[in-house]
């Protein structure tokens, strides 16, 4: 290997397309499959997905850059790399470690759910949970086969185990034979299962209506208000699918190859990442749109429209069983990857701060998780009382890390590069692996700039419902 020392002190990529399929699979997720297809049919459309491209391009780029030319040039974990950067912006690094050892265990639950569905699904029992009905225990109201589950302690925590011991298996072993074998074989299983399901629910009876609704701009009651926020979800939830802020990108930055062009990655990530996210919207707007008979309203927000309306989907479409288990290994798929690097982030911090083997700070990392994983599963079950600022408490880990520290990180953090050490920071790393830095002038427009404000937007809208 031609890695410089520091890498290969800590392990680090062999190839560049090792590094770009393993920061390609963190940044494909959860957010791509079910809340990207929420939020475009939501925000008009092709309005939303016109937006999101060029924020992808623009902010997205910035952002992912900055993070992984940190992480290469510093050559440490997050906690050192902020460190390193800047010494008075040291608590930046502490929280960009706080963010993923906070994130990780309620993103396992969420697996640990997904893989419940994959079991039943493979074993041939979709029909049954589309159809299934139980009577709630405290207000005999009826409720849906996930309510149920969720509801429950047993289940969900095993589901649970499984997912994070799943996760642990690639961090254990390493980043190159560990992170990088795995990427280079799922990635391109995920993007093979997610073209065929699309191609599929494409050929369905009525799905031009969906693609239209999908793909053009609709402009029905899309006033200045709505235009507003229709930009602060797409920034939102670029933040949320390129896995940014999170300390990811820059501990994935720390094993890529010096030699490899930095530019030319991250537009193959975000090419990566949109892709999919569009793709997801192919199979998801078409196939809710048939089923609900043209009611947009049926594509509604969070794990109902993944785990209550999706199964009925299926369950009324011809070879339903065959799709929905197909759907739900692609989100396993999807789900896996990303909690590897939410956990390989942290695992490198307890590595790097408290000098511990590997397999050490693995087992450190896997016994957080699961005491705080367990305060979500917690949430649903025994604790349904317990309320954190009137939220459930996974919607809390949820709402504090990506409404608030993920924005407040990725704020500082262009203040830090835009004002503080100067964006010839990046652009000497950018420069190592290439001729020239194709985007400098965009880059630092929006380093100084058009990020700092978007930051600001994404952390104001939560709290300014009419703007
Ligand atoms: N980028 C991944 C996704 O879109 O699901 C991973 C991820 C995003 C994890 C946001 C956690 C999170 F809060």
């Amino acid at each position: 290997m031609k890695n410089n020392k520091n890498i290969s002190d800590r392990g680090g990529f062999g190839s560049k397309l090792g590094f770009i399929l393993a920061a390609a699979g963190s940044a494909v997720g959860l957010g791509n499959i079910w809340r990207f297809p929420y939020l475009a049919a939501k925000y008009g459309g092709g309005i939303f997905l016109l937006v999101y491209i060029i924020f992808a391009v623009t902010f997205g780029f910035t952002l992912m850059l900055t993070e992984i030319a940190i992480g290469r040039r510093t050559g440490k974990s997050v906690i050192g790399a902020y460190k390193a950067v800047d010494k008075r912006f040291s608590f930046l690094g502490v929280l960009a470690a706080v963010i993923p050892a906070l994130i990780l265990p309620y993103y396992c639950v969420i697996g640990g759910w997904v893989l419940k569905y994959m079991a039943v699904y493979v074993t041939n029992r979709g029909e049954s949970v589309a159809a299934a009905e139980y009577i709630s225990a405290d207000s005999d109201a009826k409720i849906s086969f996930f309510e149920h589950f969720i509801g429950q302690l047993g289940q969900p925590t095993i589901f649970f185990i499984i997912f994070v011991l799943l996760t642990s298996i690639a961090v254990f072993i390493g980043v190159e034979k560990g992170i990088e074998m795995i990427s280079k074989f799922l990635m391109p299983v995920l993007l093979l299962l997610i073209v065929g399901i699309s191609i599929y629910t494409l050929s369905l009876k009525g799905a031009g209506e969906g693609l239209k609704y999908y793909l053009l701009p609709n402009f029905e009651g899309f006033t200045f208000s709505k235009f507003l926020r229709t930009i602060a979800a797409a920034c939102g939830q670029l933040f949320y699918s390129m896995s940014i802020a999170m300390g990811i990108m820059v501990t994935y930055g720390s094993y890529m190859r010096k030699e490899d062009s930095l530019e030319s990655s991250v537009r193959q990530i975000e090419i990566f990442d949109t892709a999919v996210a569009f793709l997801a919207g192919l199979i998801i707007v078409p196939a809710v749109f048939i089923f609900s008979g043209g009611d947009s309203s049926a594509l509604n927000a969070g794990p109902g429209l993944m785990f209550i309306t999706l199964p009925k989907v299926f369950s009324s479409m011809p070879a339903g069983g065959v799709i929905g288990a197909a759907f739900f290994i692609l989100v396993a798929l999807a789900a896996l990857t990303s909690s590897i690097s939410l956990m390989e982030t942290v695992v490198a911090v307890v590595m790097e701060k408290f000098n511990l083997s590997r397999t050490k700070s693995c087992c450190v990392v896997i016994v957080l998780t699961l005491v705080l994983g367990m305060l979500s599963v917690l949430g649903y079950s025994e604790w349904t009382d317990v309320k954190i600022f009137g939220m459930q408490i996974l919607d809390f880990f949820d709402f504090s890390t990506n409404n608030l520290m993920m924005p407040v990180l990725a704020f500082l953090t262009c203040i830090l590069i835009g004002y503080s050490v100067k964006t010839k920071y990046i652009e000497e790393e950018v420069m190592l692996g290439e001729k020239r830095f194709r985007s400098k002038l965009l880059y630092s427009v929006m380093i100084k700039f058009v990020c700092p404000v978007c930051m600001l937007m994404i952390l104001i809208t939560p709290f300014v419902t009419d703007i």
